[in-house]
């Protein structure tokens, strides 16, 4: 009974919104496919531990997945949950240490502040986005920085602000960052 009432919930949500906004409708959902296989994907767990993987975490122990599954308001979080265990692997030798992050893709703020937590107060987190409103996101040890992550000339104005970077995370619009082809002294 309960499903059946979330199902009609839905459906009115769908007619309401074809109503007030019929376009943008319509183009969510020619997006509802590849939705639904990204969600079935993730919920399948289509990316299980290799059997030994040396420095590999149970779930528990992750804190970044501890601070995805604890963070229920404020500002968004959009990860897939198996980043989570990659992240962790590769990041936590850097965590506690004086560690330059740049994150390509801001979206709605959160990972910036989970960011933050996990490497330390040591940290500089830097976030770049395309979208202006992400400016809203700067705040004590988080610059942001808004631009293409295609547009060359953005990287080199940036790199001149910021020279070193440490760790780079492409969560942005996956198409490829021309943020640097031949190593930068110092990095
Ligand atoms: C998946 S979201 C980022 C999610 C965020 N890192 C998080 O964990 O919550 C992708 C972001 O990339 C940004 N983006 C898309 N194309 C971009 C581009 N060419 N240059 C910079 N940012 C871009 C979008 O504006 C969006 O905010």
């Amino acid at each position: 009974m309960s499903r059946l009432r979330t199902a009609f919930g839905t459906l009115k949500g769908i007619v309401n919104s074809a109503i007030e906004s019929p376009r943008c409708t319509a183009d969510a959902l020619k997006l509802l496919p590849a939705v639904a296989r990204g969600l079935q994907f993730s919920r399948a767990g289509s990316f299980p531990p290799p059997p030994d993987r040396a420095g590999s975490a149970p779930p528990e122990a992750n804190p970044l997945l501890a601070y995805f599954n604890a963070h229920t308001e404020g500002p968004g979080l959009w990860k897939w949950l198996h980043y989570f265990d990659i992240y962790h692997r590769h990041f936590k030798k850097f965590a506690g240490r004086e560690v330059h992050v740049l994150e390509v893709g801001i979206y709605s703020g959160g990972s910036l502040g989970m960011w933050r937590e996990y490497f330390g107060k040591s940290c500089h987190i830097y976030g770049v986005d395309i979208e202006p409103a992400c400016m809203t996101y700067k705040s004590d040890g988080i610059d942001v920085f808004i631009g293409d992550q295609s547009d060359r000339s953005f990287w080199k104005r940036f790199r001149e602000t910021v020279p070193k970077i440490d760790i780079l995370i492409d969560d942005g619009g996956n198409r490829g960052a021309y943020f640097s082809r031949r190593p930068v002294r110092g990095h």
